[in-house]
């Protein structure tokens, strides 16, 4: 791999698009390599993901302007769909993938940010949607995932004027969860994964699952979603372990003991 790094430590995996000449743009050659590292995590050990920009000014400065400068329009679909299908892949990655947002998050850095289940930044960071700018509309799935988070009058907004907003702004609008100085941002990202962690991992999954598969569907249809995964923890070890832990220590608080999951 030439731009994507991928570190695992204890059970988070860091994935880090290293690109840092051009900010940290995703062209054809990026998407791929992202594409490949998703493919190669071992969902056995690993529970939960990071993902962050090389450097310490930008996360993802957008796609690459000078790759789709030259598009034409069957091209120009093409490299929509391209990217696309990567952040639709990591969406509905089975395990939670925390966006730590460590500078700029513009056009695809933007979209790649919405496209984790947790967006995280440092006070330099800086999102937006600037594609009207450049004559295209947002092609990696901005204009469907950000009226979803922020709503739709603020994500008009944002993309009709091509506006970027600071950190703080961000927090006001729920796009990120919380903002850090630069140097406390991978740790914060690090701590929030391992807690994520060591959570029962079947049940995680589960929950991610019912949220996003219930966000697509009406109330009724949601619950039956979620009654079903609800359900299906039933059939697992860790369900056993963690409540027989609670019934443990609410017998005798001398044996508290904090269960380790085995994912089964
Ligand atoms: N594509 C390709 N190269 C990029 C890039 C991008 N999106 N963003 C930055 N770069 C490159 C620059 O061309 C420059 O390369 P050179 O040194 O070879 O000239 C290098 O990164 C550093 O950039 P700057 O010199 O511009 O750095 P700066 O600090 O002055 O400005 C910036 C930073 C404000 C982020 C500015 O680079 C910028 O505006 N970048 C473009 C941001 C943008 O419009 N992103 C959306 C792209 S469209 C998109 O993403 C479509 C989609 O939805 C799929």
């Amino acid at each position: 791999m030439e731009f994507v790094l991928y570190e695992v430590k204890d059970a988070v995996g860091i994935i880090t698009i290293s690109r840092e000449k051009a900010l940290n743009a995703l062209n054809s050659q990026v998407l791929e390599e992202l594409d490949a590292v998703l493919d190669a995590v071992d969902l056995e050990s690993v529970r939960c993901l990071i993902l962050t920009g090389a450097g310490q000014k930008s996360f993802v400065a957008g796609a690459d302007i000078g790759e789709m400068s030259t598009l034409s329009k069957a091209e120009g679909e093409a490299f929509g769909k391209k990217g696309n299908d990567v952040f639709l892949k990591l969406e509905s990655f089975p395990i939670p993938v925390i966006a730590a947002v460590n500078g700029f998050a513009l056009g695809g850095g933007c979209e790649i940010s919405m496209s984790c289940d947790i967006r995280i930044c440092s006070e330099n960071a800086l999102f937006g949607q600037p594609e009207a700018g450049l004559g295209i509309t947002p092609g990696f799935g901005g204009t469907q995932r950000l009226a979803r988070l922020v709503g739709a009058g603020m994500a008009k907004q944002m993309i009709y004027t091509a506006r970027n907003i600071d950190a703080n702004e961000a927090l006001r609008i729920g796009l990120v969860n919380a903002v850090y100085p630069q140097e406390e941002l991978m740790a914060a990202a690090e701590k929030m994964a391992a807690g994520i962690a060591k959570q029962a991992p079947i049940a995680v999954r589960n929950c991610k699952k019912a949220i996003n598969e219930g966000l697509q569907v009406s109330i009724s249809e949601g619950v039956a979603i979620e009654e079903k995964l609800f359900g299906d923890c039933f059939a697992t070890e860790d369900q056993r372990a963690g409540m027989g832990n609670f019934l443990k220590k609410k017998d005798d608080p001398t044996k508290v003991k904090v269960v380790a999951f085995q994912n089964k």
